[in-house]
């Protein structure tokens, strides 16, 4: 779905008390994941759970292209993948819409294969930065034959006879880059190493294990991670539930958090560790969230959150936990405009490189609803005013600038669930690429959204 079309505006409105059980749809991260690999390995992987939003399709829809069997029967997506080494070259380019997981993992997975690929993408892909996966892989001996100026879309690579193995030391703190590096190590002899001075979210290296790789981490003495993967060994189709979406969970669970009155439950999140930042956060503030029912599906840590209001304070997020709730820093700028003083959040330099520059358009949209923030260079203070009286925008009639971002979007549409007068965002379009449910699902939980 191109979304160059008329915007559609979209308003919360301040809510009675939220309550009920909701489920958020499938971990973004791991859903993109299924497809590929299942797209790469021998044999069958079936798949439930899977997040069905436009940006994991496209990545259903780039494997089809290189020649995966992929399709849905009752509740069950099956795909018969083409053997790991044997993808084919697509046709036509590779449209990745919005999504910067798909089309980065993607540039990993097929960079070092003897074939040209083009990848294209909307608005808001095509200005991202993708220097940051081609650069390991030109040491790889990939040809980058087109990109646009800055190493940006539409990109065409070109693999090598046969790729170089190497050792990557990741620069930033970037579970896509670290991927793509480990993806075009499967298509490369020997072994290809990543070091990983901070980790970020492990799904790939979880994933990849459980499909048969010869994958191993080792962590050393200051923590940095060296992971090995060694190429061109057999895959092969795997059975995968997908648990709920932690990042997506975040906005049911900061609009109980911030609605007076409100008792909600979440269930089947992903507690994996490297993405439970936001809870630990918002349990700092003294958000009332209770871990139900931990349990472990299909090699992941799941749980139900039971979410009630409560009164929030300001604290400060480190920054090295930034690597574990990076998504989410958008909603709990939401949070933050109700809490008791201030929050600081630091470490936040990938936020300017999202789906939009997440640090100035959370910053813009927060003061263009009152509420008293400053935007550092790679951080956000944000003042709260507990109770939400004299926020929001009706005044001005302007509203929120998303900038093609699903994120900003659902993040200021909580805002004004609590705010004395309405928000406003200018656009819910991109809603769709991450949580196409989720108009319906805040509605079942009494969200004034239209
Ligand atoms: C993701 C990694 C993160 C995150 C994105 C999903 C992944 O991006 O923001 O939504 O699935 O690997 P970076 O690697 O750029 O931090």
């Amino acid at each position: 779905m191109a979304h160059d079309a008329t915007p559609q505006p979209a308003t919360a409105r301040r809510s009675p008390p939220l309550s009920g059980t909701a489920r958020v749809p499938g971990d973004k991260s791991i859903s993109h994941r299924s497809f590929m690999f299942g797209g790469l390995a021998s044999g069958e992987t079936r798949i439930t759970g899977l997040l069905e939003g436009e940006d994991v399709m496209r990545t259903g829809q780039a494997m089809k292209a290189m020649g995966a069997h992929v399709e849905k029967h009752g509740n069950e997506w099956v795909i018969r993948g083409t053997g790991n080494g044997a993808l084919l070259q697509p046709e036509a380019p590779l449209d990745f819409g919005n999504a910067g997981t798909g089309s980065r993992l993607t540039m990993g997975l097929v960079g070092t294969y003897d074939m040209e690929t083009t990848f294209i993408g909307d608005a808001s892909l095509s200005s991202r930065p993708m220097g940051r996966v081609l650069e390991p892989l030109r040491q790889m001996g990939v040809q980058v034959l087109q990109a646009a100026p800055g190493d940006r879309m539409p990109i065409t690579l070109r693999g090598p006879k046969h790729a170089a193995p190497i050792t990557y030391r990741v620069p930033m703190a970037s579970a896509q880059v670290k991927s793509a590096v480990l993806l075009a190590g499967l298509n490369t002899p020997g072994i290809t190493t990543v070091i990983e001075p901070v980790m970020t979210r492990d799904h790939t290296e979880k994933m990849l294990k459980g499909f048969g790789a010869n994958l191993s981490v080792e962590t050393d003495e200051r923590g940095v991670r060296h992971i090995f993967i060694e190429g061109q060994g057999k895959l092969t189709g795997q059975i995968i539930a997908v648990p709920g979406d932690p990042s997506s969970a975040g906005f049911p669970l900061v609009a109980a958090l911030i609605v007076p009155g409100s008792d909600i439950t979440i269930e089947n999140v992903l507690m994996n560790p490297t993405r439970t930042g936001l809870l630990l956060t918002l349990q700092e503030m003294g958000g009332r969230i209770d871990i139900l029912n931990p349990r472990n599906a299909g090699g992941e840590d799941v749980a139900d959150l039971r979410v009630r209001y409560s009164e929030l304070k300001g604290v400060t997020v480190p920054a090295e936990r930034a690597p574990s709730m990076i998504d989410e820093y958008p909603v709990l700028a939401v949070a933050a405009a109700f809490a008791e003083g201030e929050t600081v959040m630091q470490g936040l330099e990938e936020l300017r490189v999202k789906e939009s520059d997440r640090l100035a358009a959370v910053a813009n949209g927060l003061k263009l609803n009152g509420v008293d923030c400053t935007e550092g260079e790679a951080s956000l203070t944000v003042r709260g005013v507990p109770g939400g009286k004299g926020l929001g925008g009706e005044a001005k009639g302007e509203a929120v600038r998303t900038h093609l971002d699903h994120r900003i979007a659902m993040s200021f549409l909580i805002l004004g669930l609590a705010t004395e007068k309405p928000v406003t965002v200018d656009d819910r379009a991109m809603i769709a690429t991450s949580f196409p449910e989720f108009m319906g699902l805040m509605a079942r939980l009494g969200a004034e959204i239209d």
